[in-house]
């Protein structure tokens, strides 16, 4: 593996690599609790496959578009979540959200949800997206200034335009309560402990009780909010995504379901889109040509209330850059499942209660998809490249679980990119150590750098 990425002026850290090929289940579990992308060693950016042991259980990592594709689409319904992945994200969306559903209750939330992210709902996206970065662009220094910690103020827009697109209330205001509580919960019960991968899911470890009280921490904000969303009227003329949740078979669910729905959307909301914004624009930060060639496409557009639907279709640069950052920095680092039963790929064969990694980190980096894979070179993703494997870039998913946001979280970003750096030039403050991506939940940075705004 190269040494560093190659990004325009100035160089990345090299990606975090494990220190072993095959560490021991104990050195392996220190990986992912202290950082999950530093779990796997180089030959899983080079092999199809990779395959080891933890705990007793086999685990494969499946970097063969044709195996992905198996265990996302083709057979999916012999593929469930694990224990330790509904242990770390049961306390902040509930069981009863479209993420954690399972079987027909799933089926009927994602097709009642549906309509509310068909591609007529993007005006709307677009609409809302730029009505929330005017008031959130208001907030940064006009002049511009250093020191600026863009990530708090993507986090804001970004929970802002979910509220706004989804419950018809705007969010900007709640978002540093908000915000407060998920990084709580991030830094502590964000990673795997030990009894997370033997307790069953009805029996709670220590871990699992200081979790609960977590969550009633977090539901009586949600709480907050579904009662604010209530007394308002829905923008929309025929409703929003709130009236799909609160009535979705023409009954209303009950108050713990429509509270696990609402945190669902509220919380993958957000949460990832405001991290693609961050190594949008850090990325950026290095690589000035890039901001000259958006600061153009962006100048003769309108990016207001009005004019956004038309722009974001226009935006060919900037979307080639956030999904430059998708591929560099995936929100989600990885998607993994759990064999229910036995099952054959092209690589070989799958026994029963395997656990199967599809890691968009190690994925997006892979020596044989992608030509010089560490580099930022957003020129791979404008129209007329040739579009990467379907099932060799998958920030979003695939298959019947395929991210239901996707469009909403690409207009938001296209638009936020190129809405700033027509406004500013980005730029990093200081010599500070370099940012490290890191797993919690999300592909965080493992600091928050200043930014440089100078005003154009
Ligand atoms: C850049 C931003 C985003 C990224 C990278 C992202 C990524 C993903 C991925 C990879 C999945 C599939 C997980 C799996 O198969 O286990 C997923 C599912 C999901 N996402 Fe997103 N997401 C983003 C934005 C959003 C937004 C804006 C919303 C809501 C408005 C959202 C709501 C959901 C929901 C509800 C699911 C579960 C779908 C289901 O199981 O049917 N996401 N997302």
């Amino acid at each position: 593996m190269p040494e560093a990425i190659a990004t325009p002026g100035r160089l990345v850290p090299p990606v975090p690599l494990a220190d072993a090929a095959t560490p021991s289940s104990r050195r392996l579990l220190w990986h992912y609790r202290t950082n999950g992308l530093r779990a796997w060693p180089k030959a899983a950016y080079h092999d199809d496959l990779f395959v080891r042991e933890m705990f007793g259980r086999t685990t494969v990592l499946l970097n063969r578009p044709d195996d992905i594709r198996h265990v996302l689409v083709e057979n999916d319904g012999n593929y469930g979540r694990t224990r330790p992945g509904i242990r770390i994200i049961r306390p902040l969306l509930g069981m009863q959200g479209l993420f954690l559903a399972t079987g027909d209750d799933w089926r009927r939330q994602r097709r009642s949800a549906a309509p509310a992210f068909a591609p007529r709902a993007v005006p709307g996206f677009a609409r809302h997206s730029a009505e929330a970065l005017a008031e959130a662009l208001a907030e940064l220094p006009a002049d511009g200034g250093a020191g600026i910690e863009l990530l708090a103020w993507f986090q804001g827009l970004a929970l802002d335009v979910a509220g706004r697109a989804l419950l018809s209330l705007p969010l900007r205001a709640q978002a540093p309560q908000i915000r407060a509580i998920l990084d709580g919960y991030g830094r502590r019960y964000g990673k795997p402990g030990f009894l997370d991968f033997f307790l069953p899911l009805g029996f709670p470890g220590p871990r699992d009780l200081a979790r609960r009280l977590f969550q009633r921490r977090w539901f009586r904000l949600v709480d907050s909010i579904i009662a604010a969303r209530e007394k308002t009227q829905p923008t929309a003329a025929g409703g929003d995504l709130f009236d799909v949740l609160a009535a979705p078979d023409g009954s209303g669910p009950g108050r713990e379901t429509l509270r696990s729905r609402v945190a669902t959307f509220l919380v993958a909301g957000h949460e990832t889109t405001a991290v693609t914004l961050f190594w949008t624009c850090w990325l950026l930060a290095q690589a000035p040509d890039w901001q000259e060639r958006i600061a153009t496409e962006a100048a003769m557009l309108d990016l207001g209330p009005d004019g956004a639907a038309d722009a974001v279709t226009q935006l060919d640069a900037t979307r080639a850059v956030v999904n430059e950052a998708l591929r560099l920095y995936p929100p989600a680092f990885v998607i993994v499942r759990m064999a229910k039963g036995c099952d054959r790929l092209s690589s070989g064969a799958v026994t029963a209660g395997s656990v199967m990694m599809i890691a968009p980190w190690v994925l997006h980096r892979h020596r044989r998809l992608w030509d010089d894979p560490d580099a930022f070179a957003p020129q791979r993703f404008l129209p007329g490249a040739p579009p990467p494997d379907r099932f060799a870039f998958l920030p979003f998913g695939a298959g019947p679980r395929v991210c239901i946001g996707a469009s909403l979280a690409m207009v938001e970003a296209v638009l936020a990119t190129a809405a700033l750096v027509r406004r500013y030039r980005l730029g990093l403050d200081g010599d500070g150590p370099p940012v490290q991506p890191v797993a919690i939940v999300t592909t965080q940075p493992d600091r928050r750098p200043g930014f440089r705004l100078d005003r154009r």
